[in-house]
């Protein structure tokens, strides 16, 4: 994937103190023209660097697995302990045990969630970068289920609301990211598609048992086994992402918590 990633962006990587430990080595002198040095010099230069490199290589946590590996890491910690075990986040509002979710918040969150997945879907139709084209026809598309599901509830007599703000803010951000920074917009892809695989079937089926009579949605049912889909969405994900820097997968790691915030924001209209 071609870079198109700025320098000055990366310098600002990994402020937080856990992460201060992934600092790439010093790579200044690797930039020293060879012919500079002589050549027994030259030699202990290179194992030098190549010392310095294994060392910072082991310092990112999943790296050995696969990129995918990093990007979950960065993800979990970023959940609340109350959501999930590895969550590093304080709780914060209601837990979910605590929910008192409405229809009509439902269905906004249903919504915003369908303008999300419709605008994922056809970005990735579009493939502006043809990397994106790697993930049409995954399986975990959402946005037909999504379409299902709202004419079912309009069947139920209930007003299918207009898309609201955090969908339609996050629906934007994602068009603007996809045309110039594929490295972030693949993070939110991975964030959308496997979050909801996860934390988002837990919570659609609590919301089903409290105010659908445990009616289990289209949004929630994949065609075929669910984890080999997402097995074949890994690979081809750490497949892409083999050709990019260091600094590129950084960037694309620090984009998570954006996601993070973009997703919440849809999440709580459930409790609106
Ligand atoms: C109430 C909100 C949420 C709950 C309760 C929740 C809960 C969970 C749980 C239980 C897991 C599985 C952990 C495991 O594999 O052991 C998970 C995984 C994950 N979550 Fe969340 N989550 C929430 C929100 C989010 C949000 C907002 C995002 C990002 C947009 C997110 C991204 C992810 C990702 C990427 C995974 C890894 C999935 C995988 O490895 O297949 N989650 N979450």
């Amino acid at each position: 994937m071609a870079s198109i990633t700025p320098i000055s962006r990366t310098q600002s990587l990994f402020k937080k103190p856990q992460f201060s430990v992934l600092k790439k080595p010093e790579a200044h002198f690797l930039s020293l023209p060879i012919s500079s040095f002589p050549l027994k010099k030259v030699r202990m230069v290179v194992v030098a660097a190549t010392t310095a490199a294994e060392k910072s290589k082991k310092r990112y946590p999943g790296e050995a697995k696969g990129f995918v590996e990093e990007m979950r890491f960065v993800a979990m910690k970023l959940h609340t302990r109350d959501q999930a075990k590895e969550g590093e986040k304080e709780p914060q509002g209601q837990p979910m045990a605590k929910w008192e979710p409405s229809i009509e918040g439902y269905l906004k969150f249903l919504v915003d969630s369908k303008l999300v997945y419709d605008t994922l879907e056809r970005i990735v139709e579009k493939a502006a970068f043809p990397e994106y084209a790697e993930f049409k026809n995954t399986g975990l598309e959402r946005s037909q289920a999504l379409a299902k599901d709202l004419e079912w509830f309009k069947h139920q007599g209930h007003a299918i609301p207009e898309p609201s703000s955090p969908g339609v803010s996050y629906a934007q951000y994602l068009e603007e990211l996809s045309e110039n920074d594929p490295q972030a917009f693949i993070c939110h892809f991975y964030n959308t598609y496997f979050a909801h695989t996860a934390g988002g079937r837990m919570i659609g089926r609590k919301v089903a048992e409290m105010i659908l009579n445990g009616k289990e949605l289209e949004f929630y049912k994949w065609d075929g086994d669910l984890s080999q889909l997402l097995q074949n969405v890994r690979d081809k994900l750490n497949r892409v992402a083999e050709s990019w820097t260091r600094e590129e997968k950084d960037h694309c790691l620090e984009e998570t918590e954006k996601s993070f915030k973009f997703s919440g924001d849809i999440l709580r209209l459930i409790l609106s």
